[in-house]
């Protein structure tokens, strides 16, 4: 379905997110026919610049981050043609006259501003555009990570932005929300009449996500020392997908009826604080050891002073205070160097209350719906079966089991080819609100200062691991165990 006719405004248009993501996203939707012909993005970003040339830049981003059999040469010179290049500085108002007479001759389109930038220009690029008069009535602007290090920065961010923004002029990208299997989430949970009625403390006895990742800080340690894993992918990916399975169902799919049941959640999670951090939270930090492609040095060796507390990995044992989820664990980790890139959620509901088998080989197990969102996205519920054969009533465990891939022979389009599109139709249901981003901050900010206050080092663990053995610790001491990756 092609979309409304649009210019995207991407600041920060030469930089690494629209490089990698970005432009990618967008030519994928091109080689889907998607993109109306009056479509136009524009990059900005300080260097001078003519628009030949950027074209050339992106052809070449696109060459290495688009797969080589999605490369089409027509499909790439359309795309190409839509690109034009403004140069301009968020702190002067160089080149803001020549952004505005470019947007000028696409008055009526949807107009999206997408601040690919630090946040610290969050604030004077919208006071531009709001100077050099670039609001329409169908103007968008889009921000993305880090909203903030703790509430106060967030708020701050959220208040820049809001002086000249409405709130729903504003979309906040999580990128998790726009994976296939995230939305997947609710469409299992309410889209089937199957496991809504067990979705309850009554049924389920703890729910796990992990989101497991073998690279390293990738040349982005500068900003990840002053991040770590709790910022990074907890704050807002993992609190994300804690809320799509613990949220109540909504009313409707929009976009208000969707944030606002997170939210409920978000305010139900049980305070971690410097009385509960220790049992609850668990940091580590990766030592040399091995990836998939080798051995890799630790992460002191892989950033700029060779000091650091910073955490590359966390688990955490989560509550969310509520009816629903009463006395029901949370158990959450990721980290980076695992010892393997691996995204799922999994439910584990509780055993049979009476058991009818003579089970003497202990086979008998709860059953399990595992949600894979990366890699090999798809999902398992594991179910009880007698062992075929003549053996008599032996019990075994085999999974019921889809797989997206061998399901639907597509290709599973990347999380930002759906949010940017969603932008322009002004579908805001997989962005976050303000609130909710900031809720999740009161619930971080506690963890954070529990662990500044702490005289703890994270915990060390081997490259290509699990992690520290204290994150295995924190599950066993309730009797439970990670689940084993199965896929
Ligand atoms: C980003 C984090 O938001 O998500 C990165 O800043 C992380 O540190 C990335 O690697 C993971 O995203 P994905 O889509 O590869 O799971």
């Amino acid at each position: 379905i092609v979309v409304d006719p649009f210019d995207y405004v991407v600041f920060g248009g030469t930089g690494d997110l629209a490089r990698r993501k970005l432009l990618p996203a967008l030519y994928h939707r091109e080689l889907d026919g998607q993109l109306p012909d009056e479509a136009r993005i524009i990059g900005v970003s300080r260097r001078d610049k003519a628009d030949a040339e950027y074209r050339d830049d992106v052809r070449a981003a696109l060459t290495s981050y688009v797969r080589a059999d999605e490369l089409d040469p027509a499909v790439m010179e359309k795309f190409l043609a839509r690109l034009y290049y403004v140069a301009a500085d968020a702190t002067s108002s160089d080149g803001w006259t020549t952004l505005a007479a470019t947007l000028d001759e696409g008055r009526h389109r949807v107009r999206a501003f997408y601040l690919a930038t630090g946040p610290d220009l969050f604030g004077p690029i919208s006071e531009r555009i709001k100077e050099f008069g670039l609001i329409t009535d169908r103007t968008r602007v889009v921000v993305e990570k880090p909203l903030g290090k703790d509430l106060a920065s967030a708020r701050a961010i959220n208040d820049e932005i809001g002086k000249i923004f409405h709130e729903d002029q504003i979309y906040r990208i999580d990128h998790y929300l726009g994976k296939e299997t995230v939305q997947n989430l609710m469409a299992l949970r309410f889209a089937n009449a199957l496991f809504e009625p067990l979705w309850n403390s009554a049924h389920v006895d703890h729910v796990q996500i992990t989101v497991a990742e073998t690279v390293g800080v990738e040349g982005r340690g500068d900003y990840y020392d002053h991040s770590g894993a709790l910022r990074d992918m907890v704050q807002n990916h993992i609190l994300q997908l804690l809320c799509l399975v613990a949220m109540e169902p909504p009313a409707n799919l929009e976009a208000g009826a969707v944030r606002g049941e997170k939210l409920k959640v978000l305010k139900a999670l049980k305070p971690i604080t410097a009385r509960n951090a220790d049992t609850a939270t668990v940091r580590g930090q990766y030592r040399a050891g091995a990836s998939p492609t080798g051995a890799v040095p630790g992460y002191l060796s892989e950033i700029t002073d060779g000091e650091s507390r910073t955490e590359t990995f966390v688990a955490l044992k989560v509550e969310v205070e509520n009816w629903r989820w009463a006395g029901v664990p949370f158990y959450l980790r990721t980290g980076k160097r695992l010892a393997k890139r691996m995204s799922e959620v999994v439910v584990r509901f509780k055993p049979v209350p009476h058991s009818i088998f003579d089970d003497a080989a202990g086979a008998l197990a709860a059953n399990e719906l595992v949600i894979r969102l990366q890699p090999d996205e798809g999902v398992k519920l594991q179910l009880m079966i007698k062992d075929p054969g003549p053996g008599g009533m032996r019990l075994t465990r085999v999974p019921l089991d889809m797989s997206f891939a061998d399901a639907f022979k597509v290709r599973n389009p990347d999380a930002y080819e759906r949010l940017l599109l969603d932008v322009v139709r002004g579908n805001a249901t997989l962005f976050m609100h303000r609130d909710e981003v900031e809720a999740a901050w009161t619930w971080i900010d506690p963890i954070l200062e529990a662990w500044g206050e702490s005289r703890d080092t994270p915990r060390g663990y081997t490259a290509g691991t699990w992690g520290p053995s204290a994150a295995i610790a924190l599950i066993e001491r309730d009797g439970r165990t990670w689940h084993e990756d199965t896929f």
